[in-house]
């Protein structure tokens, strides 16, 4: 026989088949809880509506994945381990890509095949997500002003609450730099975290040494350089969300009450690390060897 011909593989011998004995794949990954956790609610029943159930518990379960490598990046970089904190957010950073892409398939969701289910999602909404919150407060985006969307939760509300007062990301990032001699404000490291973080000039002409040194400061300016990759890739997983909503429902107000687009838009002007882009415009251009002055450059 070819091996092109070929239309079936028997099992072989060893593979295991007797579940009973061992732990299964399904048992293991308890997929008869996973698999029966998708309820679509229109009536008649909609095609489209799995789709729209599944791409939005396949972000949940990347957002909980994301979630425990960040607390982990937070613990590894309070004990002064910057090398294993890098190797987490590495991760998430994969995780932020597959979740950007993911968009690709909701996409294919047209306007007329989501208006026949929507109206049976009620009041539901991703704005509800508590998760993709955490996940804001943990990088830096603390908004008190979020709470009260989850107080029909107490726990999922008294976890927002936990997180809110607990140093983020970029704080730890901050008390690590502060801890290797660099000379970030008093006032910076001993802020009240649960406010909304504001740049800092200080913070920026700290930053400003190690970019203009990277060689000296590598660990500093390689970390530095992973937070921007985490939230450039956040705010493209943004963009995603906002484009894929407007070919869905154009400018429909959101199911959970807001404006729609206009208010996901306003989301795209958020930084959770403001001096790091900040430092950026006060780098200093090198002049060319010989370069007198000019104009005209980019
Ligand atoms: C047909 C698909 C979708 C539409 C039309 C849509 C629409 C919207 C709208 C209009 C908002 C603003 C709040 C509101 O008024 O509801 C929102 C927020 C949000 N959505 Fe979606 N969405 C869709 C899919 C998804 C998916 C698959 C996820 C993944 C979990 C998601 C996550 C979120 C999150 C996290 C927010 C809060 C964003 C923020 O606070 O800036 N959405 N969505």
């Amino acid at each position: 026989m070819s091996r092109h011909s070929r239309s079936r593989r028997d099992l072989e011998q060893g593979i295991e088949s007797d579940f009973g004995r061992n732990l299964s794949y399904g048992a293991y990954l308890d997929l008869p809880t996973l698999l029966s956790a998708q309820h679509p609610r229109a009536t008649p029943p909609q095609h489209d509506e799995l789709l729209f159930i599944i791409q939005h518990q396949t972000t949940e379960l990347w957002l909980r994945l994301v979630i425990h490598e960040l607390t982990s990046a937070c613990t590894l970089l309070g004990a002064d381990d910057h090398r294993q904190a890098l190797k987490r957010i590495a991760r998430v950073k994969h995780i932020q890509a597959s979740m950007t892409e993911q968009w690709s398939v909701l996409a294919t969701l047209t306007p007329s095949e989501y208006a026949r289910f929507r109206a049976f999602l009620a009041t539901g909404s991703g704005f509800q997500s508590w998760q993709y919150r955490a996940v804001e407060f943990m990088l830096g985006n603390k908004n008190a002003g979020m709470l009260p969307v989850f107080a029909h939760d107490e726990e999922q509300h008294a976890e927002l609450v936990r997180l809110l007062h607990r140093p983020s990301l970029y704080d730890e990032v901050l008390a690590w730099l502060a801890r290797r001699g660099h000379a970030i404000p008093a006032e910076v490291l001993e802020r009240d975290v649960s406010e909304p973080y504001h740049s800092h000039p200080g913070v920026v002409e700290a930053l400003g040494r190690v970019y203009a040194d990277p060689q000296r400061f590598w660990a500093e300016y390689e970390t530095a350089e992973e937070l921007v990759d985490l939230e450039d890739n956040f705010q493209v997983w943004r963009f995603r969300h906002l484009k894929t909503v407007e070919r869905i429902i154009g400018s429909k107000r959101g199911t959970g009450g807001s404006s729609g687009t206009p208010f996901l838009r306003r989301a795209l002007d958020l930084t959770f690390f403001p001096e790091l882009y900040d430092v950026r415009s006060a780098i200093q251009d090198v002049e060319p060897e010989g370069y007198h002055g000019g104009d005209g450059r980019g």
